[in-house]
């Protein structure tokens, strides 16, 4: 009994006085700590900048001393201001950055024509409204922003991997879609329209669209 209260004061002892460091040099690690020099990289930095592309989590002095809990506000402000901005302006290039993020993020589920056809709803996953209906055709452009921002229903939000700038793009994709669906003929190039003309007509449904 005795015995047991000595060690236990000798043990209390050691941690008042601070004999843990020595028997457990836990205080110097071989680690870097933010913001340290390093002679690894060329900038000589030990923090190394995130990749382009990267979405913040959370920005700010604290964000990287809580987890990311601190700064998530800034990070959702700044989400707002962009979103709040004027769509770009419409040019080729928008066309198809937005036509290779379709490919990425829509197509599975809403098909390379749109029709809500794509290869995940053709093994079950429940099928998307086709962007040709009525509905779709004259919603705003916002609307199709603020899908991709929020989702929708069941359909899940992109926010995290889709940036704003390229949620124009998309969404301009989809306008280009819902055209090529709903072209008036004269507003083909007039060559187009002539061989339309020419063509015996086609029967409807024969074609089979996402394939
Ligand atoms: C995993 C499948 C899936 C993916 C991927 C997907 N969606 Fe959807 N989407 C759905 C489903 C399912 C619905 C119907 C949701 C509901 O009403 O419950 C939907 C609905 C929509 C709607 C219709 C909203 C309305 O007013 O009814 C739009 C627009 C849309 N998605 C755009 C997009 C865009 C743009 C992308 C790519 C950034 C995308 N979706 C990616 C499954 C998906």
């Amino acid at each position: 009994m005795r015995l047991r209260t000595a060690a236990l004061a000798a043990l209390l002892l050691c941690g008042v006085s601070g004999c843990e460091r020595v028997m457990r040099g836990m205080y110097e690690q071989p680690r870097y700590d933010p913001g340290e020099r390093s002679a690894l990289f060329p900038d000589g930095r030990a923090t190394r900048p995130p990749p382009p592309g990267s979405v913040a989590n959370a920005i700010g002095d604290l964000a990287a001393t809580s987890s990311g809990r601190r700064g998530q506000a800034e990070v959702a402000e700044r989400e707002a201001a962009s979103a709040a901005g004027a769509p770009p302006p419409l040019t080729r290039a928008l066309l198809r950055r937005g036509q290779e993020r379709y490919g990425i993020y829509c197509l599975p589920c809403h098909s390379p024509v749109g029709d809500g056809d794509g290869p995940i709803v053709r093994r079950g996953f429940p099928r998307p409204p086709s962007y040709h209906e009525q509905r779709l055709r004259e919603a705003p452009d916002r609307h199709f922003f603020d899908v991709i921002t929020q989702g929708r229903g069941i359909m899940y939000s992109y926010a995290d991997r889709v940036t704003p700038e390229d949620r124009w793009a998309i969404v301009a994709y989809i306008r280009a879609l819902q055209l090529s669906q709903h072209a008036p003929i004269a507003a083909l190039p007039p060559a187009l329209q002539e061989k339309l003309a020419a063509m015996p007509p086609e029967p409807p449904a024969a074609r089979e669209p996402g394939r």
